[in-house]
């Protein structure tokens, strides 16, 4: 479902991992008939930023089947996981980067509004960076250490440690 959401090419290698286990997903469906209609994940890992080390929760994988569109899913399912993102106690910030016309729809799901950021993948000159990409980036401060370092993540490449190719 999500290889159709996200029109990928070619065939679904159905012996791929969805996410790596280290990312600790959470994951949450809507199921019609036994089908999977709707899907959204909160993935999570540390990061360092200017020396301290924060944990990060991101949205991801936010897809709902192409013919089921427009009647509420996306925001029914992306409201849940970010209800969870924010509740469970285990992230210091929620981060994520989407396309900028996606904005009003986490903004009525999530009530996530664009932060002054840029997410970089990980240190290599040819990283993923959220700004190359032409995303736009969330970044909400979730625990009293991370809002009390709130300025210092404005305006601030954020560096995710992620392996090649992979971005949030
Ligand atoms: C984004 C997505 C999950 C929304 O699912 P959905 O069930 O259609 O969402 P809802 O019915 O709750 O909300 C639809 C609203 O989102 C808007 N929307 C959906 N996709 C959009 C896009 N790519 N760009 C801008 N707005 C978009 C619609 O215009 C609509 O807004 P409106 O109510 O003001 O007309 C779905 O379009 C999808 O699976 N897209 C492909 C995967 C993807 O891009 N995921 C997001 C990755 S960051």
């Amino acid at each position: 479902m999500l290889h159709l959401a996200y029109q990928c090419e070619g065939e679904p290698d159905l012996d791929e991992a969805l996410h790596r286990p280290e990312l600790e997903a959470q994951s949450f469906y809507l199921l019609e008939d036994g089908r999977l209609i709707a899907y959204a994940s909160v993935l999570g890992k540390a990061i360092v930023h200017q020396g301290s080390v924060f944990s990060l929760g991101s949205l991801s994988c936010v897809a709902v089947c192409p013919e089921l569109r427009g009647h509420g899913l996306g925001e029914r399912i992306a409201a849940a996981a970010s209800d969870w993102l924010r509740g469970c106690g285990r992230y210091d910030i929620a981060a994520f980067s989407c396309d900028a016309g996606l904005l009003p729809f986490y903004r009525r799901s999530g009530g996530w509004e664009a932060a002054d950021a840029v997410l970089v993948a990980n240190e290599d000159e040819n990283a993923l960076r959220s700004d190359k990409l032409g995303k736009a980036v969330v970044l909400e401060p979730l625990s009293e250490q991370a809002r009390a370092a709130e300025a210092s993540f404005r305006g601030a490449a954020v560096n995710l440690d992620l392996p090649p190719g992979e971005f949030i």
